[in-house]
């Protein structure tokens, strides 16, 4: 009989509650996500996958080794087992009136202070997953003060595979159709073996810093203190109370007048924090 079609194969096997808690527990304290029970399917077919890339035969067997060895492969599979939970998706432009307001009514104050002329101006993207954000970020900077302008985006996420990538710069021709024509022209290259690829040109890539960092951690070790902040389409997998010692961690990175971008789905309302709404998702920093 084919192996995947045996009684005992991965694909026919279903993580135990037992199990599954396990994982809950993990990722919740860890990473701060959530994983209600109507998840279970999702993470019970991304291990699935991720099983068979390591030749393992059951999830037990792979829930020891993560849980109870206690060897570097162990701490290495740790991080493995985030970046097989961890949602990605992401976009260029995503959310374009961010990027619009950002442009049309921040910058222009900002320009006035100095920033991005007499002084670095910064920006981090807290969870940049593959780097469609801080690019967009990074072309949108440049588009107003030139790509020798005087800025900065750095831009982190907890799970290594994405930096991986986001740190490379290339992209689909598919994945670069939200970017509008004309900057893709400016600030794109296609790849020499015309496989369909692009990537950002140099002068783009050098404007992003990239590094690791788990939101969950008491310190975030951040070279500067910012004028803007992303942190959109994260926190929505948090609970309430994650959520608000998050955005209150972030608020210690964010200049006194400073912005925060919340994503559309997401809402901070009741919670103690020292910022005030300017539009729904755009915060200032008190
Ligand atoms: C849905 S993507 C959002 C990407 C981008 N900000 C956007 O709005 O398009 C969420 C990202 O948050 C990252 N993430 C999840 N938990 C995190 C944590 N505790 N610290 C840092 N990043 C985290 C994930 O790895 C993922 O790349």
């Amino acid at each position: 009989m084919d192996s995947e079609a045996s009684n005992d194969s991965i694909y026919c096997q279903k993580l135990t509650n037992a199990e599954f808690a396990q994982i809950q527990d993990y990722i919740q304290k860890n990473c701060g996500i959530r994983l209600p029970v109507t998840k279970k399917n999702m993470v019970e077919g991304r291990l699935r996958r991720r099983l068979k890339t390591l030749g393992m035969g059951s999830y037990s067997e792979y829930l020891s080794m993560v849980f109870e060895g206690e060897d570097h492969l162990a701490e290495q599979e740790k991080l493995s087992l985030i970046d097989v939970i961890t949602t990605n998706k992401t976009d260029f432009f995503r959310e374009p009136k961010h990027f619009s307001y950002m442009n049309d009514v921040l910058l222009p104050q900002l320009e006035a202070e100095g920033a991005g002329t007499k002084r670095c101006l910064n920006v981090w993207s807290s969870a940049c997953s593959t780097g469609e954000e801080p690019y967009t970020i990074a072309m949108v900077l440049a588009e107003y003060f030139g790509v020798d302008g005087d800025f900065r985006v750095f831009a982190s996420d907890i799970s290594y595979s994405v930096l991986e990538r986001a740190i490379n710069g290339v992209y689909t021709e598919e994945k670069a159709q939200d970017i509008p024509l004309s900057l893709k022209k400016k600030y794109l290259m296609r790849s020499k073996s015309r496989n369909g690829l692009v990537r950002f040109k140099p002068e783009i890539r050098e404007k992003v810093t990239f590094g690791r960092l788990n939101l969950m951690d008491n310190n975030y070790n951040l070279p500067v203190i910012m004028d803007m902040t992303f942190c959109r389409n994260v926190i929505i997998y948090f609970d309430t109370e994650t959520q608000q010692n998050i955005i209150n961690k972030i608020c210690r990175y964010i200049m006194p007048g400073g912005n925060l971008f919340l994503g559309h789905s997401e809402s901070v309302h009741g919670m103690n924090l020292p910022l005030e709404v300017i539009v729904p998702t755009i915060f200032r920093r008190k």
